[in-house]
């Protein structure tokens, strides 16, 4: 999809000749003179067109306007999260065939944020999954003119917006494919492909280099599963290298059975997203590579499945993990944080100035705050502040959670130094205190994406998240 920015007020927009123009009308417009303020005058005073988000009206060959649909499409006050609801709405509006042209244009003066959000929202409402078609229907929609009074002030909030689409779109797409298209080596190909861009490398590690550098823990996950793991490790280096690497780290369970802790039959289809964090990582390079700033950015994916046969850990073995604390695995599916512990020591090689970890890492955390805010775990207060303000600009809210030392209680064991699980009662804060004993030698943060990763239900799919926060969250730090 091919989007552009044009400088334009009503009067170029109905000029502009398109498949359909969707007009974006907030609560106090001031009509021109010109025949789109006239038609939506006439349209709001008629009561035709509910000055509630969401809420739209198609109109056909209108006279003196160039598109051939028009969507008047109200976004009451005009936040950001009024302007997606507007363009989603706007866009399922016009599921035509034959709308491949579109025209998005304000009827006033924008803010930045509700720009932003109408991009994301045409991408979002138009994305279309189509790998494992045999005869695929791919995306109708294919160039979007963004028409704004003043285009040239919204440049790079536009062009930052656009890396991040794609960002998200390849986070998507990684996240959508099925296990056996996504096995940990293909995940490893896609690293590989995005180090053919500007400024990014990459070094993929295998069971033998895995197995040299002591990663007990990751290898006892993977060692049930015929595909062997990998630890995916990217570069982006934009800055000088004396200035400290951020790194990311990513989840890479391309397949969670749960292994002999099995899990139920229903939906364990879905398991095959438990790879989101680490697709977010991809997304998030694939933005950098777009966008190119001044920044160093180091991505870690420890990838392998989560299966069971005759060599599954079982409940009660204990493992060595790379920083030689042992674990009881009381659980083998609690299986995330023991890839992410190994990843957690490896990246203290980098000494970061932070590290965060994205993974879809409990149930827990889909019970406490649902499908709208991710899980933030920090014990670094200017670091969770970072993260949780990126988190509302960019619309992929966050909510931090405790990290008192007494929830960590649960997890000692007289069989080793810990155990990976700790009871019902709080588990999503369990998990995060786990892997806060990897994470003792730099600012860490812990993003539980268990609930905004994907999507059940009849629109079943990955949502690409937290990509927007952690390129806001990274550009935000760029000198
Ligand atoms: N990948 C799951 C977490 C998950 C579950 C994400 C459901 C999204 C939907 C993780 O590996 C897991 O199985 N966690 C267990 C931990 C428990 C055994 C302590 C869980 O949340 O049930
Ligand atoms: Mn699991
Ligand atoms: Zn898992």
């Amino acid at each position: 999809m091919n989007f552009e920015l044009k400088t334009f007020d009503l009067a170029d927009a109905a000029r502009e000749k398109c498949d359909a123009l969707i007009v974006l009308v907030n609560d106090d417009f001031k009509p021109g003179n010109d025949v789109l303020s006239t038609l939506l005058a006439q349209t709001l005073k008629a009561g035709d067109l509910e000055t509630k988000a969401g809420k739209s009206l198609v109109l056909y060959h209108t006279s003196g306007i160039a598109g051939a649909r028009v969507v008047l499409a109200s976004i009451a006050a005009g936040s950001a999260k009024d302007v997606h609801k507007a363009v989603v709405s706007a866009v399922a509006a016009i599921k035509a065939p034959k709308v491949k042209k579109l025209t998005i244009c304000f009827a006033s003066l924008p803010e930045e944020a509700a720009v932003r959000a109408a991009v994301v929202a045409v991408a979002e409402a138009s994305y279309v999954y189509t790998t494992t078609k045999s005869k695929p229907e791919g995306r109708v929609i294919q160039q979007v003119v963004v028409g704004l009074p003043n285009a040239a002030k919204f440049k790079t909030a536009f062009d930052r917006t656009l890396a991040a689409v794609l960002g998200i779109e390849y986070a998507k797409e990684w996240a959508n494919r099925p296990a056996n298209h996504a096995t940990p080596t293909l995940l490893a190909g896609a690293a590989r492909s995005l180090a053919k861009l500007a400024h990014i490398k990459c070094e993929i590690l295998g069971p033998k280099e895995v197995a040299k550098l002591g990663m007990g823990a990751f290898m006892a996950v993977a060692q049930a599963s015929e595909e062997p793991l990998r630890f995916i490790v990217l570069h982006y280096n934009g800055a000088a290298k004396s200035q400290a690497a951020t790194v990311l780290i990513g989840k890479g369970l391309t397949f969670d059975s749960g292994g002999v802790s099995i899990k139920p039959a229903a939906e364990m289809d879905e398991m095959k997203f438990d790879m989101s964090g680490a697709a977010s990582v991809l997304g998030v390079f694939r933005a950098l590579a777009e966008l190119q700033p001044a920044i160093n950015v180091v991505g870690l994916i420890p990838s392998c499945e989560n299966l069971l046969d005759g060599r599954s850990i079982k409940p009660g073995d204990v493992v060595t993990s790379m920083n030689g604390q042992t674990i009881e695995v009381l659980n083998t599916d609690a299986e995330g944080r023991l890839i992410l512990c190994d990843a957690l020591t490896y990246a203290e090689r980098f000494k970061p100035r932070a590290v965060v970890d994205i993974a879809t890492l409990t149930g827990a955390c889909m019970i406490a705050l649902g499908g709208v805010r991710s899980g933030l775990f920090s014990s670094n207060d200017p670091l969770a502040a970072s993260l949780f303000a990126a988190g509302e600009i960019s619309s992929d809210p966050c909510w931090r959670m405790p990290l008192d030392d007494d929830y960590a209680e649960g997890l000692k064991t007289s069989f080793a130094d810990v155990a990976n699980v700790a009871g019902r009662m709080g588990g999503a804060i369990t998990a995060a205190k786990f892997l806060q004993r990897f994470a003792d030698k730099y600012p860490w943060a812990h993003l539980d994406i268990a609930g905004t990763a994907w999507k059940s239900g009849l629109a079943k799919g990955a949502t690409g998240r937290p990509v927007a926060l952690l390129l806001q969250y990274l550009l935000a730090e760029e000198k």
